[in-house]
Order: C-alpha cells, then sequence, then structure tokens
C-alpha cells in the first residue's frame, strides 16, 4: 500500500523531524523541480483557502501540475457518484490526491481505496495532520526547540481537528498542556486520556486573562459554525474568547500566537502588529512543509 499521510500517527517521530529539516531547506531555496511530471489531484468536499492554495502552491514550486475540484456541486458527486468510486477514478490519473471531507474517517477510507498516497487535508473534527507538521515547524522556527514547551490552546477544543493532531504530535516532545475552552467545547476525553496515559500533564480552565502569562505558545482556534447542528447552540459559544492587545502585557518576550486560520472575532486585528501575533507567517509556513510532505510521500527527497 503506498504511504499515505491521514492521521499524525502515520509517520514516526523521526519523519516528523526529517520533514522540518527538508521544509526548511524549501524555505531557503524553494524553486526545486523534484516532481517534474508528476500529477497531484487536489480534491476538496468542504472549503477551504489556505490548505488548498497552498498544496497546489507547493506542487507548483515543485514542478508537478496540478487537477481536481474545490466545489462538488460541479462533479459527479452531485449526480451521486460515491467516495469510493470517485477516489478509484481520481487514483486513475493522479500520482498522488489531496483530499478535505467533512466526513471523519474518510480519508483512512480513501487511502483504502487508492492506488496512490493520500494526504489527509482535513476530515471532519478528526485529524488535520499537515496543518500539524507546519505547527510544529512554527514552534521550532519561534522557540528554537520542540521539546518541554507550554502550549495554551484556546476555544473550540472539541471539534477543532488541528489542536486534536497537535497535541497527539506534542506529546512527543513533552509538552505541558492548558486547555481553555467553554464547557460545551471542552478537549474531548480520548485526547486527555491519550495524555494521561503518557504522563503527560494539563490544566483546564474556562478564564483566557489569567492562563497567558506562563505560555510559550497561545494556540488559537475559531469556534466552528459548520460544526454544530443546532444553530442556537453555535450561538451560545461563538464569542467565548476574543484576545486583545491589552491582555499580552504579561506575557512572556518568547510567546507566539498561532492560529490556523480562518479568524472570525477570537483574535482583535490589534494583535496584529504586536511581536506575539505569528499567524500569517504561520500560513506562510505551510507551503514549504507541503513541499516537504510532497517529497518525503513521493520519495523524491
Ligand atoms: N488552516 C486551514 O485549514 O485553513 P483553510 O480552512 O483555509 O484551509
Amino acid at each position: 500500500m503506498p504511504k499515505s499521510l491521514i492521521s499524525i500517527h502515520d509517520f514516526s517521530k523521526e519523519e516528523m523531524l526529517h520533514i522540518l529539516e527538508m521544509a526548511a531547506k524549501f524555505e531557503q531555496q524553494p524553486a526545486q523541480k523534484l516532481l517534474d511530471g508528476k500529477i497531484i489531484a487536489s480534491i476538496f468536499f468542504e472549503p477551504s483557502t489556505r490548505t488548498r492554495l497552498s498544496f497546489e502552491t507547493a506542487a507548483n514550486r515543485l514542478g508537478a501540475r496540478v487537477v481536481g475540484f474545490s466545489d462538488v456541486k460541479n462533479t459527479s458527486v452531485s449526480k451521486g457518484e460515491t467516495l469510493k468510486d470517485t477516489i478509484t477514478m481520481v487514483a486513475n490519473y493522479a500520482d498522488l490526491i489531496v483530499m478535505r471531507h467533512p466526513l471523519e474517517g474518510s480519508a483512512r477510507y480513501a487511502s483504502e481505496i487508492a492506488s496512490v498516497p493520500v494526504i489527509n487535508a482535513g476530515d471532519g473534527a478528526n485529524q488535520h495532520p499537515s496543518q500539524t507538521l507546519l505547527d510544529l515547524y512554527s514552534i521550532q522556527k519561534t522557540q528554537g526547540r520542540l521539546d518541554d514547551i507550554h502550549i495554551t490552546m484556546i476555544g473550540d477544543l472539541k471539534y477543532g481537528r488541528t489542536v486534536h493532531s497537535l497535541l497527539q504530535a506534542l506529546s512527543l516532545f513533552n509538552a505541558r498542556f492548558k486547555f481553555i475552552a467553554p464547557p460545551e467545547l471542552q478537549m474531548p476525553d480520548e485526547y486527555k486520556s491519550y495524555l494521561t496515559d503518557r504522563q503527560l500533564a494539563f490544566e483546564e480552565h474556562s478564564d483566557l486573562t489569567g492562563n497567558i502569562a506562563d505560555a510559550d505558545i497561545l494556540y488559537m482556534t475559531r469556534v466552528q459554525r459548520e460544526r454544530f447542528q443546532d444553530p442556537i447552540e453555535y450561538e451560545k459559544v461563538k464569542d467565548s474568547y476574543s484576545l486583545k492587545k491589552t491582555m499580552l502585557a504579561g506575557a512572556r518576550p518568547n510567546m507566539k500566537i498561532l492560529h490556523p486560520l480562518p479568524r472570525v472575532n477570537e483574535i482583535d486585528p490589534d494583535v496584529d502588529d504586536t511581536h506575539h501575533a505569528y499567524y500569517f507567517e504561520q500560513a506562510r509556513n505551510g507551503m514549504f512543509v507541503r513541499m516537504a510532505i510532497f517529497a518525503h510521500v513521493l520519495g523524491c527527497a
């Protein structure tokens, strides 16, 4: 079976560190035609700006060509074609598939059908492993290390696939975790048990203001309207947190704010011009990390 990236567990710690090393090289020298002659299929069943465009840019920078869709309305999915048939067909045309899909487990299912590698670009509330690798790259770049980081995760910790993948990856590097969420959106028990089983410390709070000073990384997340069945439930929690410049007065000098983006109200624009804001650079880092993922999965580096 070809090497796919569906969950962060598909890569060993050594492979993750290798990806980060390669990403640093691509950042120094982005024009490397390692994928000349390859075709990448980029199939997005859910909206995306950063993930899709950075994967497609990464493929173009490496000399590959990109086919795909970003709106299923224009595909035969709208006529009732199954995911199984869609993946079988796309695997006939491309050397690798990048897929985002709203259903948890859909990416693993696709990887079991496809004759080519599949990269999970987000499957529902489950996993977003390429985001995790770019988050690790951003942490390493800004903190000079990955070990023993104090990370505070804020917002939608229940449905946030980025925090689920990142928690699992950082557990390999002895991180200390704080979780800040309203009661309705707390980190699911399975992820807390994951940390407990590995004897890693975590704290849970609902207040943001008193939990900024001891963080190396504040990892903000959006409350995702699209994950709620009931709009009234979304309205209750949508504005739970809003980080403002005045709240950063006691922050560690090295503290950086990460956010997978898009943001809505959870980071006030007045934070953008502080030296703590790193979310736009973080998104740029994604392009180099995704070049490294392509090169690694396709055995070109
Ligand atoms: N971080 C992220 O997944 O952003 P998009 O939804 O814009 O791809």
